[in-house]
């Protein structure tokens, strides 16, 4: 295997993130970034040893120079190394949404499935313990799931999707698919892994799924972590509705949302990405948020609420952060929930 590995060439490595040009999948690489700045700490809240190179190195820099010193808790104070007083957004969101999925997989026995809805460059189906029988479905858009692919083949994780790469990441004959069988550096977690191009602003997406072996009377948890915000307001009503169609008793959502208001905020400052030219770019590329209290307005897209919590709570939850440090929304003029972090259950259940 680390034969393959070192024939792939500088050139080849660098080609990886090429067609990766627009904000959002940029966005996807900026999140891995902070998962790997994360998993560098002594005191990490989780170890994600893929996010570096799924994040690649434009990111990371970018990363890097955003960070700052409190919650990277580099140098040194009296010959100890300083330890840092706050954890990230990006480590306190990966973490709760870690222990949901984690807490969905083992509450009950029998066969799983999850589906990451605008997956990007996550790896969770690498990193967590999982129980047997999982099927773990990530959906995204092309070039994301390129990019990511070929950034799996390069670190030597198992892939199972007929991917059509060879070990250099480039495009190879669609039958060379058997790419799992020769790498096992990071093995798959799941029983299954299934990844698929799809649009969620469309109309087939659960067509595509279940073509791709998803089973509505199975319990699902669907995950949509840093998505719904690009999506337009009527295709989070549909995916929601849809989710919740498809979804057995025993299923979950697990998501996150800005709110209307601070979605249409010009001078919105919001997690690591606060100082950066990329978050501009980023931040017109909203198209929705969740109305302020989100439990009815869930309710009638067909899942009902068991948790609304702020930044400042999950990261109570997930770290033992107390009140003092302030994780939610900074805008002039507006104070409150302005992220939520929801669990749910489908409301036919
Ligand atoms: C900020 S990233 C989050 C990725 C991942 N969930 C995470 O938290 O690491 C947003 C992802 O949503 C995907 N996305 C945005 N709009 C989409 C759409 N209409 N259909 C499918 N995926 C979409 C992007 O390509 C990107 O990978």
């Amino acid at each position: 295997m680390s034969d393959q590995r070192s024939s792939c060439s500088e050139a080849e490595r660098n080609t990886v993130f090429n067609g990766l040009d627009n904000a959002v999948s940029y966005s996807a690489q900026m999140v891995a970034a902070y998962r790997a700045l994360e998993s560098e700490q002594e005191d990490a809240l989780f170890q994600d040893l893929l996010a570096e190179s799924l994040a690649g190195p434009a990111a990371m820099e970018d990363a890097r120079l955003q960070t700052p010193e409190w919650i990277k808790g580099e140098g040194s104070a009296g010959g100890q190394k300083r330890r840092r007083v706050q954890y990230s957004r990006m480590a306190v969101r990966t973490k709760f949404i870690d222990d949901c999925i984690a807490q969905s997989l083992t509450s009950q026995e029998g066969l799983k499935q999850v589906v990451l809805l605008g997956a990007g460059m996550d790896s969770r189906a690498w990193r967590m313990p999982m129980p047997e029988g999982v099927s773990w479905f990530e959906v995204d858009m092309a070039d994301v799931l390129l990019a990511k692919q070929k950034a799996l083949s390069l670190l030597g994780a198992e892939i199972s999707a007929p991917a059509g790469l060879d070990a250099c990441g480039q495009l190879a004959p669609a039958h060379a698919s058997a790419l799992g069988q020769q790498f096992s550096r990071y093995p798959l977690r799941p029983d299954k892994w299934i990844s698929f191009e799809a649009n969620l602003e469309g109309d087939t997406w659960q067509k595509e799924l279940k073509a791709h072996g998803f089973r509505p009377e199975i319990p699902t948890v669907w995950v949509a972590e840093g998505l719904l915000m690009y999506l337009t307001p009527e295709a989070v009503d549909k995916l929601l509705a849809g989710t919740s169609d498809l979804s057995c008793p025993g299923s979950t959502l697990v998501t996150m949302a800005f709110n209307e208001e601070t979605l249409g905020r010009d001078d919105l400052t919001v997690g690591d990405y606060a100082r950066t030219q990329a978050w501009d770019i980023l931040k017109s590329s909203f198209k929705a948020g969740f109305p302020d209290k989100p439990t009815q307005w869930l309710e009638h897209r067909g899942w009902r609420a068991h948790q609304v919590l702020t930044y400042g709570e999950i990261a109570h939850q997930v770290a033992g952060m107390d009140s003092q440090y302030s994780f939610d929304v900074k805008a002039p003029g507006i104070a409150g929930r302005r992220v939520f972090f929801i669990t749910a259950s489908p409301t036919s259940q």
